[in-house]
């Protein structure tokens, strides 16, 4: 909750009123919250659901929270894969939990994005229908086992160099959500290091099914930091709002300082003959990222949009009797509550 003190400050008697008309003498409502607003995220301090803002800052939240919720729940299907074929039952053990803890984030996400006022049927209807999107690293196939461990290692890799900021964000609810999903996050990353590692010290065979998976996820997630910074259309706004801390740019060259190392311990090599260390600079530099690519697979033609869209609907529409059997048990409680908890309708 942002503190009283911000709220006083700008005069305004509670923030949860969100009509406006309590602004004080001489000032018109909206403007006076605004500068509350203005005054908590300046300081630092968190928004609130039951708290003012503007439009277009919970409209950027919601647009943001779903796509995010959306990228987990998609991306529990290219690693969902290969569940049946993982090659042991500790590799199988550890692949189920890591899908149902992206099951879970998912969740977290879609009640964030509840607090501002939308329902998860909404959100889960635009992106049925295409108007909502998800990552679009979701959209590239996994061809063998090894893309597991690329997947845990680079995916959830840039998720957490992503999300660790947002863990800092000005809304309550999005930055608590980030803390878990953060933990779990990491947990997904080394499983999926540790999983190359094995391939890349087996067989000659299997160091090069790592080697391949390596190449073939290296670029794809790079892309996952979004455009370069002066073609981002949201970024200035979001980082004044306090949303997003650190530019697309800056983080992904975070993320490529911290894989290189990485990939020399793996034994593995990143596909970019352009990369190597700046003395200058204290980073990095690496090749031109193929943007041509990133805007066709988001624009629909990535080799599996097709695929995880329709496989999503029809997840759906079979868990439709698990929906209506939960509401009906939630209606059934509810009506035992009311009648005096005879207990005579509870199941
Ligand atoms: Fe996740
Ligand atoms: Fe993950």
């Amino acid at each position: 909750m942002a503190t009283a003190a911000a709220h006083q400050t700008a005069g305004t008697p509670a923030y949860g009123a969100q009509d406006g008309t309590a602004g004080p003498a001489g000032d018109t409502g909206t403007d006076a919250y605004q500068r509350a607003f203005d005054a908590a995220v300046a300081a630092d301090e968190r928004i609130e659901p039951r708290d003012w803002m503007p439009d277009a800052y919970r409209a950027t939240l919601v647009r943001q929270i779903a796509q995010h919720a959306h990228s987990e729940i998609i991306g529990m299907q290219p690693e969902a894969n290969w569940i049946t074929r993982a090659p042991s039952l500790r590799r199988k053990a550890i692949l189920m939990a890591k899908v149902q803890d992206e099951a879970g984030h998912g969740l977290y996400l879609y009640s964030a994005a509840e607090t501002l006022g939308t329902s998860r049927e909404e959100l889960l209807d635009k992106l049925h229908s295409g108007r909502q999107k998800y990552s679009s690293i979701f959209n590239y196939p996994t061809l063998t086992w090894a893309d597991v461990g690329a997947i845990g290692w680079l995916v959830d890799g840039a998720a957490i160099t992503n999300q660790v900021p947002l863990c800092r964000c000005s809304y309550g609810p999005y930055a608590r959500a980030m803390v878990r999903v953060c933990k779990e996050e990491s947990f997904h990353q080394r499983q999926g290091y540790e999983l190359l590692l094995a391939l890349s010290r087996g067989t000659p065979e299997q160091h090069a099914m790592a080697q391949d998976a390596v190449n073939r996820w290296w670029w794809p997630s790079l892309m996952m930091f979004g455009p370069p910074d002066d073609e981002s259309a949201h970024s200035a706004q979001s980082m004044a709002w306090k949303i997003k801390r650190h530019s697309n740019d800056e983080l992904r060259r975070r993320f490529v300082d911290i894989c290189v190392p990485q990939a020399e311990s793996l034994g593995l090599t990143l596909p970019d003959p352009d990369l190597k260390w700046n003395e200058e600079r204290g980073h990095h530099d690496f090749g031109p990222i193929d943007w041509t690519e990133f805007r066709e697979v988001l624009k629909g033609n990535g080799p599996c949009n097709e695929q995880r869209i329709s496989q999503r609907r029809q997840a759906h529409d079979e868990g439709a009797w698990v929906r209506e059997a939960a509401a009906a048990h939630a209606a059934k409680h509810t009506g035992a509550g009311r009648s005096g908890g005879t207990g005579a309708t509870r199941s």
